[in-house]
């Protein structure tokens, strides 16, 4: 079993002294995670055709000898699904007890293929053209540093990589969400978001040097799902 627990040196993936401030939003973010991590796990999917249609799309582009970084891996549910289509997945997470939980399901499957980091995705040195995939679900609006973040992705993927996205964008629509979630910020009790539309993310991700290849047409208020490429 080669999971592994948090605060141990996990080799290429290094901590480094990041030159943010003190980290306030990510400790924010450690903490409502870790306070949210048992019930996020008991909850079911609250829309599991349109889950089981993302891991279908992400699936046809994997294969067997990809290594596959998931940043914001959660409770692990998705690296456990796809762990079995790739060599092997490094699944990252700020809080503590996503991954204690991701740990545990991924023994309880008897899955040995996945390194489980406790990690804050702002303090990740990553290698360049190392990964074959890299997955962010639900997680690019709940970073500051967005646009940093793409770009980090892009860098570590392998030419030909494929960066698999679904978020929120919060400037379509969502006034009603914007409110308590700046007011949560303010009175500090959930971590900085970020509110941008479809539009910044697809010219972001294309000024980064993404080619687009696939992006969901969803309703309004609903996750904008995407797979971009690196070109060859
Ligand atoms: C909405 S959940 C999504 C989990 C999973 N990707 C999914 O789609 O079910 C967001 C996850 O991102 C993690 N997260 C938030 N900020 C993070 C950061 N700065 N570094 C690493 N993980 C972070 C949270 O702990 C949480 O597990």
């Amino acid at each position: 079993m080669t999971t592994q627990s948090n605060r141990q040196d996990l080799g290429f993936i290094n901590s480094y002294d990041s030159s943010l401030p003190a980290g306030l939003k990510n400790k924010r973010a450690e903490r409502l995670w870790d306070w949210a991590a048992d019930r996020y796990a008991a909850k079911p999917v609250a829309d599991e055709a349109a889950y089981a249609r993302k891991l279908a799309i992400t699936r046809e582009y994997l294969h067997p000898e990809a290594n596959l970084l998931e940043l914001g891996c959660g409770t692990g549910s998705t690296a456990l699904a796809h762990a079995h289509y790739v060599k092997h997945i490094k699944a990252v997470d700020v809080s503590s007890r996503m991954i204690e939980i991701a740990i545990s399901k991924a023994a309880d499957a008897g899955i040995d293929n996945i390194e489980f980091l406790h990690k804050d995705v702002d303090h990740l040195q990553l290698p360049d053209e190392y990964f074959d995939f890299v997955l962010m679900l639900n997680l690019l609006h709940l970073l500051a540093d967005w646009r940093l973040h793409i770009t980090m992705a892009f860098n570590t993927l392998k030419p030909g990589g494929v960066f698999v996205s679904s978020t929120m964008c919060l400037s379509d629509g969502y006034t009603f969400t914007r409110l308590p979630l700046a007011a949560g910020w303010l009175v500090g009790l959930i971590p900085l978001m970020s509110f941008f539309t479809r539009d910044d993310l697809e010219n972001v991700l294309v000024n980064a040097g993404f080619d687009l290849e696939y992006e969901s047409a969803p309703a309004r208020k609903t996750a904008v799902f995407l797979v971009a490429r690196k070109p060859w």
